[in-house]
């Protein structure tokens, strides 16, 4: 949520920073706002919408060039997306430059006391009271760094601080807590960043900073401390991700490209996991086998797509470990007040390692004296740091607002822990899990022959795209599916959708049902649990009474539902726990050209921000 970039080194920091802009643009986009120092002096612009129209705003009045320099691109909290709203806020002498990521709560108090001290206001913003009270500071210590530790230790909240100043032309100071900020290292240059997205085109070395730290860029060296002016130990590392997957690669969306990459990144994330004789080998996690046999429970939180990921992976680890598992959405989890202790697995899964709910519901877990696993897509993030174990999910970056490729591989994460369970348990043999993981293996073929088969998904969608409503029906792992496919449409498509436990479809939901609504349902296989199948044969068969035009997602050679089949996607067979690796990929595609075809934003749909910051 928010994007923010900072440069100082020797190249021109406004292209340097609309570029790193362009990368984070997913994290926000109702405004934006670039600050740079030249000539003794500070210049910013910045303009409501989206980063186009600040590019406009660049050609029309062009900044001085300088190699120091901030920028920011917004999704509003405090204020509506209008240019004065906009980032980077300065002081009144327009000397301090200072853009944010979060929120500060106590920012009413701080803005009356500026008030009564004669500065003048201009913004709705919580972020403008820094920009303010770091020109204070500065006066009094003139050390931009020194200036923001002392304005840190009076903002109560979540927020990263990104800020130059006019009188100290070779720096940016940063400061950190709660929200994402990462360092990159260059040579002769360096880089501060919401994500690492924003600078890999220049150095794949990166800082990463932790709670309550300001660090002081410089061309020739970072230098971190806390809050307190303590130097602060810090973890470097390398980023894996290529510069080049940040880049849409001939794709019209990010999202058509994350889906097309959807094979391969379910593969990838079974590398190095899997020793030569096929069995499972998990070393990041941490937890020692012992305690994990000692676990009577496992809880999952997470939110949006990464909670749908969680709701399937219930099913499997029930069914292959035999400990009551619990899925709760990260928000609502801390505030009820949950039964945790040493015995308690928490699995936090989030592709970013950054939304806030999630860090504070695995910061509760934690507190009471449970393990966290957190199941991440991003290196370095805050949540894996936080957690005492982590398996990565090998996506690469995902850039598209909606989830798609980063979905497929928490689910093969997911998997790899309940098996992995299974195997320090005892409740799964060695050749069941070998089988499983065969199995697995074999799933990024099945994706890529799903996505071979597409077009008459795409055709329907064009063809819906004046509904106004969709339902989504599954059973057993077909209703996180369904849930999932709505949750995609109403992101992208901005209509109404809902997924439903088909079972529960004549409790209610069925008064819904009316002449042509389109019904998405997923079908579970028929080998096996064919009473499953059966039953939702007959779900199908009662909406189609009702008049509903049905579009049935079931296996290849699954003969049943045919006669009652409006539209029959197929896709192929795999083993019951795992369809959702396949069942997803056409509702992705589906809403994606819905979204196409109404004339969305297919990556950046209104109102959202693909890393959530704020609780
Ligand atoms: C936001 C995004 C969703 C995502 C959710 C959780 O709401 O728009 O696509 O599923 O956050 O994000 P995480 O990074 O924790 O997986």
């Amino acid at each position: 949520m928010c994007g923010i970039v900072g440069y100082v080194g020797s190249q021109s920091a406004l292209e340097v920073v609309m570029a790193g802009l362009k990368r984070l643009e997913y994290r926000g986009y109702d405004s934006a706002g670039v600050a740079v120092l030249a000539d003794g002096g500070l210049a910013a612009a910045k303009k409501a919408g989206k980063l186009v129209n600040l590019e406009k705003e660049l050609v029309e009045k062009p900044l001085p060039t300088g190699s120091t320099g901030i920028g920011h691109t917004r999704w509003a909290t405090h204020g509506g997306p209008t240019d004065a709203n906009a980032h980077p806020h300065l002081d009144n002498a327009g000397r301090v430059a200072v853009v944010h990521n979060g929120i500060i709560e106590n920012f009413a108090v701080l803005r009356g006391e500026l008030l009564e001290r004669g500065h003048e206001l201009t913004s709705e913003t919580d972020t403008e009271v820094v920009a303010h009270l770091l020109a204070e500071e500065f006066s009094a210590t003139a050390d931009l760094a020194e200036a923001m530790r002392l304005v840190c230790r009076r903002l109560e909240g979540a927020f990263t601080l990104v800020a130059v100043h006019a009188d100290e032309p070779d720096v940016v100071v940063g400061a950190r807590r709660n929200s994402p900020l990462v360092v990159g290292v260059g040579e002769g240059e360096a880089f501060l960043a919401s994500d690492v997205a924003a600078f890999i085109a220049h150095t794949r070395s990166a800082i990463e900073l932790g709670q309550d730290q300001v660090v002081e860029l410089r061309r020739d060296g970072v230098t971190v401390t806390g809050f307190d002016g303590r130097p602060a130990e810090v973890r470097s590392y390398n980023v894996d991700w290529d510069a080049a997957a940040a880049e849409k690669g001939g794709y019209d969306y990010f999202m058509l490209k994350e889906i097309a990459e959807q094979p391969k990144a379910v593969s990838d994330t079974l590398l190095g996991r899997i020793d030569a004789a096929g069995n499972l080998t998990l070393d990041e996690v941490r937890i020692s086998a012992s305690e994990l046999r000692e676990m009577d429970k496992v809880v999952i939180v997470a939110c949006g797509t990464a909670f749908h990921a969680g709701m399937i992976a219930k099913y499997a680890i029930e069914h292959w470990t035999r400990i009551p598992c619990e899925v709760e959405l990260a928000s609502e989890f801390r505030y009820r007040d949950p039964i945790l202790d040493a015995q308690t697995l928490v699995i936090a899964i989030s592709q970013s390692g950054e939304t806030m709910d999630t860090l504070m519901a695995l910061r509760h877990a934690r507190e009471q004296g449970s393990k966290v696993l957190a199941i991440c897509n991003t290196n370095g993030s805050t949540i894996p740091r936080e957690s005492d174990a982590v398996l990565y999910t090998h996506a690469g970056p995902e850039v598209a607002v909606a989830s798609t490729k980063a979905f497929l591989t928490q689910l093969v994460a997911c998997y790899l822990v309940a098996l992995y369970l299974g195997q320090v348990r005892g409740t799964k043999w060695g050749d069941e899990v070998r089988a499983v993981i065969r199995d697995l293996s074999q799933i990024g073929g099945a994706v890529e022959q799903v996505l071979q088969t597409m077009e008459p998904v795409r055709e329907l969608a064009r063809s819906l795209a004046d509904k106004n409503t969709v339902l989504f029906l599954g059973r057993h792992v077909g209703y996180p599916v369904a849930l999932e496919g709505a949750l995609k449409l109403k992101e992208l498509a901005y209509m109404h959708a809902e997924g439903f436990a088909a079972g529960e479809l004549k409790h209610g939901p069925i008064a819904l049902i009316d002449e042509d609504l389109p019904v998405v349902v997923v079908v579970p296989s028929p080998r096996g649990r064919s009473l499953l199948h059966d039953k939702i044969v007959s779900n199908i068969q009662e909406i189609r009474a009702r008049g509903a035009r049905t579009i049935v997602i079931a296996e290849e050679g699954d003969e049943a539902v045919v006669p009652y089949a409006d539209h029959l996607i197929r896709i192929p067979v795999t083993p019951t726990l795992l369809q959702p690796l396949v069942a997803t990929v056409p509702l992705q595609v589906f809403a994606c050209e819905l979204a196409t075809a109404r004339g969305n934003e297919v990556d950046q749909p209104r109102n959202l921000a693909k890393s959530v910051t704020v609780e």
